[in-house]
């Protein structure tokens, strides 16, 4: 399998008829559609084909961006993370915002409590912990955060954008003075991109949320470490890519799997509502070349982000899609489809590490391709979830 992870591709071809051997301008499928008979051409010449991946060792992934809640339902969706993630990026918008340090080491301590005691003996699972950004931040809070070695970000929310985020930002400027603080002692800003001004589309609230915010802010604080969170659209991946070393961007198995229609089958779906809501195809394409690029830009994010069924399932659902069941082997089978499967390691372990300044994880976890059916729902606490895609089969499983 090594040998395989490491051969220089140089073109993708469908083996079907009519386009047999013609090169593809696609990775996921020719221009007739035909998924999963992508085949590739490397430098040495041999035709071979990644469906004959059986099996996938990669070094143990991050989760770059977690929503793990509290009280009794953290450990049932713990159990679901650190099974796959040796690290994970866990977002502050509890129902009472983590907006110190203090308080990030306080819901640090109850997440490692929650731990399988198994876990925590073998110290295998370090949630890496991110403060709330209000307008009434201080710079002192921001010092004592870059000086804690527990506090890895900062989350830009803009008020009313999504789940508990009544207390973010209301306009950007108010809170420049402690974004150059964190600038210069660089801490990086996590941003949830998008606007929420009542009279933007829903479905462009990105695309403004660049023209508006991030691009004035990448030009007036210039060494700021920014990471665009959940990109959904083309227009975040071309910004991305286009853009300097100091801006990467997460990417959710969601975004990859599923466009908009996905809202609407047979029906209002409200277990594939969330936010960013999920785009058109030509925007889910993109999403899926940035993320099967090989650029160190683009790493794995979850945005997992558990809500009970009766939250979901009402006149006024919330927004989240809880994919860290099997999210790991939900990214392979992206990778599969569009023959990808040897940058999926990069993607999944070592960009998101990178950025972060830590170093890559030692351990490895093994993939195996093997169809099982994801549960109809899982415990959470007192209540039940239902995963990203109940029912359905997934066709990776990741060894134990
Ligand atoms: C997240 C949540 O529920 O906390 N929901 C979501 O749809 N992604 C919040 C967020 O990240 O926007
Ligand atoms: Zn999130």
């Amino acid at each position: 399998m090594t040998a395989l992870l490491e051969l220089e591709i140089l073109t993708y071809f469908c083996t079907q008829a009519p386009c047999h051997k013609q090169k593809l301008t696609h990775p996921e499928h020719c221009i007739f559609k035909h998924f999963g008979y992508v085949q590739f051409q490397t430098k040495d010449s041999a035709y071979d084909t990644l469906k004959r991946v059986e099996t996938l060792t990669l070094t143990k992934p991050d989760d770059m961006h977690l929503h793990l809640r509290e009280g009794d339902v953290m450990r049932d969706v713990l159990a679901d993370s650190t099974r796959q993630f040796a690290r994970v990026i866990v977002m502050p918008n509890l129902k009472s915002p983590v907006v110190s340090t203090e308080q990030a080491l306080d819901y640090r301590r109850s997440i490692i409590e929650s731990l399988s005691e198994d876990i925590q003996a073998r110290g295998e699972f370090n949630p890496l912990m991110t403060l709330y950004l209000t307008e009434k931040m201080t710079v002192d809070e921001i010092t004592k955060a870059s000086q804690s070695a527990y506090v890895h970000a900062v989350k830009y929310y803009p008020a009313g954008a999504t789940t508990n985020s009544d207390s973010g930002v209301t306009a950007i400027d108010k809170v420049y003075p402690v974004l150059e603080a964190m600038a210069e002692q660089n801490l990086p800003l996590l941003m949830h991109g998008e606007v929420t001004d009542t009279d933007v589309d829903v479905f462009d609230r990105e695309a403004i949320f660049i023209e508006k915010i991030l691009s004035p802010l990448m030009e007036n604080i210039p060494d700021l470490r920014i990471v665009f969170e959940h990109i959904t659209t083309k227009d975040a991946v071309d910004y991305v890519r286009e853009g300097s070393d100091r801006l990467a961007a997460t990417i959710t198995p969601q975004h990859l799997l599923l466009n908009r229609n996905a809202l609407f089958v047979g029906g209002i779906r409200p277990h594939h509502y969330c936010l960013p809501v999920l785009k058109a195809e030509e925007h889910r394409r993109a999403v899926v070349d940035a993320a099967t690029s090989g650029s160190p830009k683009f790493f794995l994010g979850t945005d997992s982000a558990p809500h009970s069924r009766e939250a979901k399932e009402s006149a006024c659902g919330c927004a989240g899609v809880y994919s860290a069941h099997n999210a790991i082997e939900l990214y392979a089978e992206v990778f599969e489809k569009t023959a990808c499967l040897h940058k999926l390691e990069a993607f999944a372990s070592h960009y998101g590490a990178d950025f972060y300044g830590l170093p890559r994880n030692k351990g490895t976890i093994t993939l195996e391709k093997n169809q099982w059916q994801i549960p109809d729902y899982l415990p959470f606490g007192e209540s039940k979830i239902i995963p990203f895609r109940a029912g359905e089969p997934c066709h990776w499983k990741m060894k134990q």
